[in-house]
C-alpha cells in the first residue's frame, strides 16, 4: 500500500474530511508508536510525524489511504508533562470524536509490548467497551522482545486482557521496524471493511 495523503489536523468534527470512507484510529500512550504504525501500514518513512520524545502529535491528523480509507493519527495519553489544560482537551476532543465520528470503523488501542497493562490503558478500553467502539490491540516494539520475553508477555497480557466474560480483544504483535504484524493488520482492516458498515448510525 502506497497511495496515500496526508489530509487534516484538528480537534473538531469541521477540522475533519468528510466522512466518505471507512476510517481507523490509532489511539494510546505517548509515545508508544502511533505514528510509526501508520507509516509501516502505508509503506512510507514519514508520512506521520514521529519522534523520540513524547507528546509529538498534538492534533487529530487525517490521512486519506489508496482512496478508500482515511487512517486517523491521535495524539497520545497519559503523557505526564502535558498541562491540565491539554490534558482536559485531550479528553474533550478525543471522547467526542470517537463517539461522534460517524465513519469510524475500528480502532486500534496499541499497547508497548514490553510493559504490563497500565492502568490508564484498562481504564481507557473499558471506557471502550462501555461506549461500544470496536477495537483491537496492537503490540508495538515487538521486536525488542527476545522469544523467551515475547512468548511470557504475550501470555501476560491475554490474561490482562481477559474479561470476566473470559473475552479478550483480538490482539497483534508488531514492529515498525522489522514490518513485523503489517500483513495480519492489513488483512484484518480489509475484513473489517467488508463485513460491517462503513458509517454508523
Ligand atoms: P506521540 O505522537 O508522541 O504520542 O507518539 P507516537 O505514539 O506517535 O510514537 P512514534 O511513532 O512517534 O514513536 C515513538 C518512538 O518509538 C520513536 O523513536 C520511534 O522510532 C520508536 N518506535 C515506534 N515504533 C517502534 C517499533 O516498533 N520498534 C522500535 N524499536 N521502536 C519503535
Ligand atoms: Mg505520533
Amino acid at each position: 500500500m502506497t497511495r496515500a495523503q496526508f489530509l487534516s489536523a484538528g480537534w473538531e468534527e469541521h477540522n475533519f474530511p468528510p466522512p466518505i470512507y471507512p476510517e481507523f484510529a490509532f489511539v494510546g500512550r505517548s509515545n508508544v508508536g502511533k505514528s510509526s504504525l501508520i507509516n509501516l501500514l502505508v509503506g512510507m518513512k514519514n508520512l506521520a510525524r514521529t519522534s523520540n520524545s513524547p507528546g509529538k502529535t498534538r492534533l487529530i491528523q487525517h490521512y486519506c489511504v489508496e482512496e478508500k480509507w482515511y487512517f486517523a493519527d491521535l495524539p497520545g495519553y497519559g503523557f505526564a508533562r502535558v498541562s491540565k489544560g491539554e490534558r482536559g482537551r485531550w479528553d474533550r476532543y478525543i471522547t467526542r470524536y470517537l463517539v461522534t465520528r460517524k465513519n469510524l470503523l475500528n480502532l486500534f488501542v496499541l499497547l508497548d509490548a514490553r510493559l504490563c497493562l497500565q492502568a490508564v490503558d484498562a481504564g481507557f478500553m473499558n471506557w471502550l467497551m462501555a461506549r461500544r467502539i470496536p477495537y483491537v490491540v496492537a503490540l508495538t516494539k515487538i521486536d525488542k522482545l527476545s522469544r523467551t520475553k515475547r512468548d511470557h508477555r504475550l501470555a501476560c497480557l491475554r490474561k490482562e486482557l481477559t474479561g470476566p466474560d473470559g473475552l479478550f480483544p483480538a490482539f497483534f504483535p508488531v514492529s515498525s521496524v522489522t514490518g513485523e504484524g503489517k500483513a495480519e493488520l492489513l488483512s484484518f482492516m480489509e475484513s473489517a471493511g467488508r463485513s460491517r458498515p462503513s458509517v454508523r448510525p
